[in-house]
């Protein structure tokens, strides 16, 4: 490789840099498709013979080449707030008002944009590099999609600085969304495919961006507008947010073009309302317009409460109705066996989604809206906001609506209902396999023990097949079964049982909000873990106890004090603990140098030759991520890992029905966990 070589190269792409922004950023193509594939080739080409001359910004690596496993988590590094909402113009006139006193200023501009309904995402370069995108998660931590995100071609891979320094590092936060076209185009092969159809364009910009594999994400064409930055170098500061936009876009984002810079409140109501007739013009959905503060020493000053800025605000136009047709009402069994009805609708576009669905809450509320099978009903959805049915039209009924008759028994286990007098109707059977799977699927989820790969359908198919009677169960399960499982093959199979596996040592407030207590929600499993410490404490803690818990009410310490002393939910404690499933001490602090142990708690043992590793490093990487090493095979052994020529500890894991793996399926689970370490 000679230094003409080089050059060539870097030409190669700058120039290529400069045609995809034309194109995809600014819209405006300078250069055939043609053209810009023959110089896209000879960029490959060059690769190809001289691979250390790639870097990561190269067009050519907008499609990673692998899927990945599952995405590591991100702290981000400054938070992602969410917006408070004007939901009327005397909602804005308010916020104006506020801003005014506590700038005791009455001139106060500000910078309106179209919200852009799709998901948030944070975009980080260091010396103008794309190094990191994540999506927002909780707003402090997010997944790492960085792979997916450089499918998305306006997405700059490098910065362009012709006439600004390079900022060491620069956050740019932005909404990644699909256009309506590629919505329709989406759902239709997901159609034609027999697949579930999206309800949304911003459901299915969510899930094309959580998809593990890159090349899948990359034929979703998604697209992003960036709405703002932080900018972490003390030579680039701006003075207004509109300043901080117009530099984005020089440097290669795409900003969406409908923003106003306005001189008064008044003027921001005028594009508000201009924007209600004209959304549904656009190319893409919105939900509302945000309204900032221009002036960025004001944002300074009025600082943040704990959720969402307050100088900013997100107004949004009153909830869109739709006529539609019950076609029938049927009862939905929750996980702590409430019994809800739910108006099966004919289907309704409303608010940028079809809706089929809606609950009717309770039987009161099904009784006070008198609602009907066969009933006309106006149906309304706020944004962001379950459906509603808001009226029956009464003078549309012809005589033939039959009126609901509240089951007497649960529709799924057929135990006669009870009545706790609070408008809810129960199933009172703990064993109903519908509030099995609810409680499994609560269990699973992201929030409590998050065990990811265990969807509805696994859920639905173990508990059906009476292979899981409860959540505790899941940590019995083995490969032999798991494999009996329709569309299960080994690599899930194996998936599924390390995830299993992993989350044996969750923190005391998650494994609390996991184990389903009826009125303890995040929030409530947080203070009882806050107060009580170890899990010890919350069982054998009295009534009293618990009603002296700070943020706890009467109702809420019944239920807690009730749940402990309930024989299926000791049972239930006492398997998981037989399974060493034992919630840690630590609290459930975020830490940006916390080490994640990811393998805590695990036992391996090694027989036979290894190939790839020495006993020793494979001995240190365990122990590096957190788990032992030991010599015996016990029941207490996570994996016994088999190499060449293995000895009787083979068998006696086999005896022991402890998981047998081999080196490569050892690897893969060490790959799969060492990408999640933060
Ligand atoms: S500014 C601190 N601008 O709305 C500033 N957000 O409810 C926070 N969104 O999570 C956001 N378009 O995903 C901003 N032009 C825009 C936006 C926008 C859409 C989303 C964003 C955010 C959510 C806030």
């Amino acid at each position: 490789m000679n230094q003409d070589t080089i050059d060539q190269y870097e030409k190669l792409k700058k120039t290529l840099r400069e045609y995809g922004y034309n194109y995809y950023v600014l819209d405006n193509p300078t250069v055939t498709d043609d053209e810009y594939d023959t110089i896209y080739r000879k960029l490959l080409e060059i690769e190809k013979d001289f691979p250390q001359l790639l870097t990561p910004d190269s067009p050519s690596q907008r499609v990673g080449d692998k899927p990945l496993s599952q995405f590591k988590n991100v702290n981000h590094k400054n938070p992602l707030y969410s917006l408070d909402n004007a939901l009327s113009d005397d909602d804005l006139k308010e916020f104006d008002k506020k801003i005014k006193d506590k700038i005791d200023s009455n001139d106060i501009e500000y910078v309106a944009e179209l919200k852009i309904d799709g998901l948030a995402v944070n975009l980080n370069y260091e010396n103008g590099i794309f190094v990191l995108g994540s999506t927002r998660g909780d707003g402090k931590t997010g997944e790492d999609v960085t792979l997916n995100l450089k499918t998305i071609n306006s997405i700059p891979l490098n910065l362009n600085f012709t006439d600004s320094s390079v900022p060491k590092l620069l956050e740019v936060r932005g909404e990644v969304y699909l256009s309506k076209d590629n919505f329709e185009k989406l759902n239709n092969i997901q159609k034609e495919n027999n697949k579930p159809l999206y309800a949304n364009p911003r459901n299915s910009a969510a899930g094309s961006l959580r998809q593990l594999d890159p090349s899948t994400t990359s034929k979703r064409n998604l697209d992003i507008y960036a709405y703002t930055a932080i900018i972490d170098d003390k030579d680039i500061s701006f003075k207004t947010h509109y300043e901080t936009m117009i530099y984005l876009k020089n440097v290669g984002f795409r900003i969406n073009k409908n923003i106003k810079l306005c001189k008064n409140i008044e003027e921001v109501q005028e594009f508000c309302d201009y924007w209600k007739q004209e959304r549904k013009n656009l190319d893409h959905d919105m939900d509302g317009i945000v309204v900032k503060v221009n002036n960025i020493e004001y944002q300074k000053i009025l600082g943040f409460t704990s959720k969402s800025p307050k100088w900013a605000i997100a107004y949004k136009y009153p909830a869109e109705q739709a006529l539609t047709k019950v076609e029938d009402i049927t009862i939905q069994v929750g996980r702590l066996g409430a019994l809800t009805p739910i108006a099966e609708l004919t289907p309704v576009r409303l608010g940028g989604s079809t809706i089929s669905r809606a609950s009717l809450h309770n039987y009161e509320e099904l009784k006070r809206k008198d609602i009907r099978v066969g009933d006309n009903v106006i149906v309304e959805k706020a944004a962001e906001i379950i459906p509603q049915v808001v009226k029956v039209v009464i003078e549309m009924r012809t005589g033939e609506e039959k009126e609901f008759i509240y089951p007497e028994n649960c529709p799924v286990c057929h135990t006669p209902v009870i009545n706790d007098g609070d408008t809810i109707i129960r199933c009172p059977n703990f064993k109903c396999k519908q509030q099995i799977k609810g409680r499994i699927e609560n269990f699973v989820s992201r929030d409590a023990m998050k065990i990811e790969s265990i969807g509805e359908s696994l859920i639905e198919q173990l508990v059906d097949k009476e292979i899981v009677k409860d959540f505790s169960d899941l940590y019995s399960l083995d490969s032999e079964t798991l494999l009996k499982i329709d569309r299960m093959g080994e690599k899930s199979v194996n998936k599924i049982l390390a995830n299993i596996e992993a989350s044996k040592n969750p923190t005391l407030e998650k494994f609390i909000y996991s184990i389903g207590i009826k009125q303890v929600g995040q929030e409530t499993a947080k203070d009882l873990a806050n107060h009580f410490k170890s899990f010890d404490n919350l069982t054998s803690a009295t009534l009293e106890d618990f009603v002296s818990v700070f943020g706890i009410g009467k109702i809420t310490a019944q239920c807690v004090y009730d749940y402990f002393k309930d024989m299926d939910n000791l049972d239930i404690l006492a398997k998981l603990k037989g399974y060493n499933v034992v919630p840690s001490q630590k609290l459930d602090i975020l830490d940006d140098n916390l080490e994640i142990k990811i393998l805590n708690g695990l036992k391996f043992v090694f027989t036979g030759t290894l190939n790839k590793l020495t006993r020793d490093e494979a001995g240190k990487l365990v122990e590096k991520l957190g788990a032992k090493v030991t010599n015996t095979v016990t029941k207490q052994t996570s994996y016994v890992v088999v190499g060449d020529n293995p000895g009787s500890k083979a068998d006696k894991a086999e005896k022991l029905k402890v998981r047998v793996i081999t080196e490569n399926e050892f690897l893969e689970i060490i790959s799969d966990k060492e990408s999640q370490e933060i």
